[in-house]
């Protein structure tokens, strides 16, 4: 494994390589989520990068960035382990955004309209920004990203189009604790008491997604609003049902292509998760 801080060391291995370059992005906090897109890589390419880079232009707000979880030395190890041979790229937040730290201008043909686009203002201009300052860097056949920010990836693919990239976006399913629990570096920041609540998130979809497939759309949001309203120390910050293609709400009742995202907090954390809603 080597760590790189700078582009410029990184390129300098990157441009004599041969062989394919697969690429995961992260912002460190690493967990079997992460390990899983990590363990993929490996498998589909004959190189490996992988970056650990708090973004801070994806963070509405300060406190969030400056609070969200690091740590670096036990990441590095978790990934000596099953990726002895990756290129780790570390930058300083100057390396990536010079002497200007802004998000970006994209226009995502509404997919940033909803759900987080909607809860957290400028975050997907954060997050394409870096993205595609990323790629540009690392230049990937291949990047690697997690369905469990299902909206984030929807809105990667759009750029890659948008932008004409030479790259594939390889999504990957949601790793989950024993109790349904979407794996996430935010759940580090659960009290034990929280934790144990926390499976509510998936409880709920899983029923929401029974009751729409046996009834309909309306019938499984009443059922989640009535779970969060008697879940005291929760708030309900969505649940919609979309098409997982266009981010949009359904019309009519369909069994494929369909997606149930859900958002709430707990104490001072806000988590998201989402299921399939299609029949197979
Ligand atoms: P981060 O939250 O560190 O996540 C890095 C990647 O791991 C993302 O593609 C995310 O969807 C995936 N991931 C996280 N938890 C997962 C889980 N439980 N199962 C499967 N995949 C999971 O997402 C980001 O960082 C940033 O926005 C980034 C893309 C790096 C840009 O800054």
């Amino acid at each position: 494994m080597e760590v790189f801080q700078t582009v410029s060391s990184l390129q300098a291995v990157l441009t004599n390589l041969s062989g394919s370059v697969g690429f995961v992005p992260t912002m460190g906090s690493l967990h079997q989520g992460h390990l899983s897109l990590i363990k993929k890589a490996l498998e589909e390419n004959t190189h490996l990068t992988i970056s650990i880079f708090v973004n801070p232009t994806q963070f509405e707000d300060p406190t969030d960035f400056e609070k969200y979880p690091r740590s670096l030395e036990k990441d590095l190890s978790m990934i000596a382990t099953i990726a002895p041979k990756a290129l780790v790229f570390t930058p300083a937040v100057s390396e990536i955004y010079r002497n200007k730290i802004t998000a970006g201008f994209y226009s995502f043909n509404g997919l940033d309209k909803r759900m987080e686009g909607n809860s957290r203002q400028g975050h997907f201009q954060g997050v394409a920004a870096v993205v595609e300052r990323l790629f540009s860097i690392v230049n990937p056949d291949r990047a690697y990203f997690g369905e469990k920010d299902y909206q984030q990836l929807a809105i990667i693919r759009h750029i890659v189009v948008q932008k004409k990239l030479s790259l594939a976006i390889v999504s990957c399913p949601i790793v989950r604790d024993k109790s349904g629990l979407a794996l996430s570096s935010r759940n580090a920041r659960l009290s034990k008491h929280h934790l144990e609540q926390a499976s509510l998130l998936f409880r709920s979809l899983k029923q929401a997604r029974a009751l729409y497939l046996d009834k309909d759309a309306s019938t499984a949001q009443h059922h989640v609003n009535q779970l969060f309203s008697q879940a005291q120390e929760w708030t309900l910050d969505y649940f919609c049902i979309y098409d997982e293609i266009t981010l949009r709400e359904i019309d009519n009742k369909k069994t494929e292509n369909v997606r149930g995202f859900i958002a709430a907090q707990v104490g001072e954390i806000r988590l998201i998760d989402n299921l399939s809603f299609s029949l197979i």
